[in-house]
């Protein structure tokens, strides 16, 4: 195992996002605008760039790197980097390689993940109502989604749905979604929605719906048992015994989860933005252009790594939206 990078605030980064495309087949109505202005393709790293940007971070001690967009399945010839990247588990060094996706182009993918080493996705999915799916994506088809997650399963991924809670939208799918997912062996996190994005046109307040008393509402149905908080990551999980199967609740909002942050974000453009409720930001790319040394790289990481803040700064409770973050979620793929 390499040493891990260390922040300022004595937190071990461990884990890694990529973007590798900001570009996606769905405009979900909390994560991009319904007018997206997409980069050139020449400003995105290429495959061989992430490659050597994935490489760098592994050597500094990630062991987890999840793929994201944007639809990461929708950057031409990804397969590609999947597989280069399939090198690291090999080694050993890099413990998992996931992705989280939209699942609209999974049918297509799934096997060849698999093979390329992925064993869990993390799809994408508020609803399991035709229409409301339809308004949700702005344009997106639910049964290509179902049949994606199929494929994930047939070719031995382990799938969690990632379900963002929107007052008056979902509120009701709660259970029926749960018992979907149970019937199907598969997980779910609930998550509550951050204000990321321009928000002139968008209501984040009237879109958000508290997870606070989700927790007790199952527990109404179901025998649910805490699960040790031992992920690093933002979701605390509980069992539920009947089903046997693991819930999620992402509450940035409600229960804030900075103080044991592992990770850090890189973007389609090699920016890292070393929290995803802030602005601040470090470029990369010049730094992995600019030589072919790999000690101008991993210095250029270490000095951002060093700018971690403490935390996002989300926060509704006076009905206004602080800590508003203006780059859409999509940028820097959650
Ligand atoms: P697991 O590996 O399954 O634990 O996945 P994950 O939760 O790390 O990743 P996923 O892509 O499924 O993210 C789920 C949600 O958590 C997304 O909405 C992310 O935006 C949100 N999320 C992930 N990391 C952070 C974080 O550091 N801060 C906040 N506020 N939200 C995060
Ligand atoms: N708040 C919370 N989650 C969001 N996602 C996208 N935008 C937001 C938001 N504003 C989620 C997607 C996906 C993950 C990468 O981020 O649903 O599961
Ligand atoms: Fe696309 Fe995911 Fe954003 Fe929806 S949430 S627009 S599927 S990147």
């Amino acid at each position: 195992m390499n040493a891990p990078l260390i922040d300022p605030f004595a937190r071990a980064i461990r884990y890694l996002r990529v973007s590798v495309t900001d570009r996606c087949d769905f405009r979900c109505v909390y994560c991009m605008s319904e007018n997206m202005t997409f980069l050139p393709k020449k400003e995105l790293l290429t495959l061989e760039e992430l490659d050597r940007m994935c490489s760098a971070f592994v050597r500094l001690g990630v062991e987890k790197l999840r793929i994201t967009g944007g639809e990461p399945l929708v950057r031409r010839e990804i397969m590609t980097f999947f597989r280069a990247m399939s090198r690291h588990l090999e080694s050993g060094a890099l413990k998992e390689l996931t992705l989280t996706t939209n699942g609209s182009q999974l049918e297509r993918f799934a096997a060849d993940l698999y093979a390329a080493g992925v064993r869990r996705v993390n799809v994408s999915l508020d609803t399991l109502d035709e229409d409301k799916f339809a308004r949700v994506t702005r344009w997106g088809r639910l049964p290509q989604v179902l049949r994606g997650i199929d494929a994930a399963q047939a070719a031995g991924l382990r799938v969690k749905i990632n379900a963002v809670a929107l007052k008056d939208f979902n509120e009701d799918e709660l259970f029926t979604m749960t018992e979907w997912a149970a019937s199907r062996d598969i997980d779910m996190t609930f998550i509550e929605v951050m204000p990321m994005g321009d928000i002139g046109n968008e209501d984040r307040i009237g879109q958000f719906w508290s997870l606070k008393d989700l927790r007790a509402d199952l527990a109404g149905q179901y025998t649910v048992t805490d699960l040790p908080d031992n992920s690093g990551g933002p979701a605390r999980y509980v069992r539920l015994e009947e089903t046997g199967q693991k819930i999620g609740f992402i509450t940035p909002m409600t229960h804030n989860f900075c103080e044991s942050c592992n990770r850090v974000r890189i973007t389609c453009t090699g920016e890292i933005y070393t929290c995803l409720g802030q602005e601040g930001h470090s470029d990369l790319r010049g730094p992995l252009r600019s030589s072919e040394s790999d000690t101008v790289l991993d210095d250029a990481i270490r000095a951002a790594i060093a700018l971690k803040p403490k935390g996002h700064d989300f926060d509704y409770s006076r009905q206004t939206v602080d800590g508003q973050v203006s780059r859409h979620m999509s940028h820097t793929g959650g």
